[in-house]
């Protein structure tokens, strides 16, 4: 969880009983359509040093441990992944169940849910091109538009990590 989930908090979970951590949502963002203005802010962990340092820090206890990103574009989220210290992480994961306003207009999170190929294309980059594998979180939906995402995540394509959360809260943080 973004400002929540770094390393002291994760360790103090492992000690009562967490068996896997993700890191918080680690924000590159979006390519270049529906950004609105956003484009330079949300590539911030692959262009500033700073926040990459600020927002990943592990040790050997730290695990398992999977990195999680948002994004849109295939290349931009593999070359971020890429930017882990090397053996640093056990997976790469794809946050696709981000509601917020912020995602809506960065064009990512569950907001990519209706585009399954955009997803799938990112999956297929990060399988074929990291030595780690990769996830997808994604909410639980009703929607029949989405129900392209739904098939895709029963299919081999990728294993997602599910989580409820009705349809109607997205939206939320707007
Ligand atoms: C402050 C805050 C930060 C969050 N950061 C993340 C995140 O980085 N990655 C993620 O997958 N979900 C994140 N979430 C969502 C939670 O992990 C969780 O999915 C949610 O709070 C419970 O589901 P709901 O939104 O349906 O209530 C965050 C939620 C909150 C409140």
């Amino acid at each position: 969880m973004v400002d929540q989930s770094e390393l002291a908090f994760r360790m103090l979970c492992r000690r009562y009983g967490t068996e896997l951590a993700y890191t918080p949502m680690l924000q590159l963002g979006c390519s270049t359509r529906e950004c609105g203005g956003l484009g330079a802010l949300n590539r911030r962990f692959s262009m500033q040093p700073k926040y990459r340092k600020e927002q990943f820090s592990t040790c050997p206890e730290d695990r398992p441990l999977f990195a999680q990103f948002c994004g849109d574009d295939p290349q931009t989220v593999l070359k971020a992944a890429q930017l882990l210290p090397p053996g640093s992480v056990d997976a790469v994961d794809l946050n696709c169940g981000c509601p917020q306003g912020i995602a809506r207009k960065g064009h990512y999170g569950a907001y990519l849910l209706s585009e399954p190929d955009v997803i799938e294309g990112i999956v297929r980059t990060l399988d074929q091109e990291l030595s780690v594998p990769s996830t997808v979180k994604i909410r639980l939906v009703n929607d029949r538009e989405l129900q392209a995402s739904w098939n895709l995540s029963r299919g081999e394509v990728f294993e997602p990590v599910l989580e409820g959360g009705p349809s109607g809260e997205w939206g939320a943080g707007e």
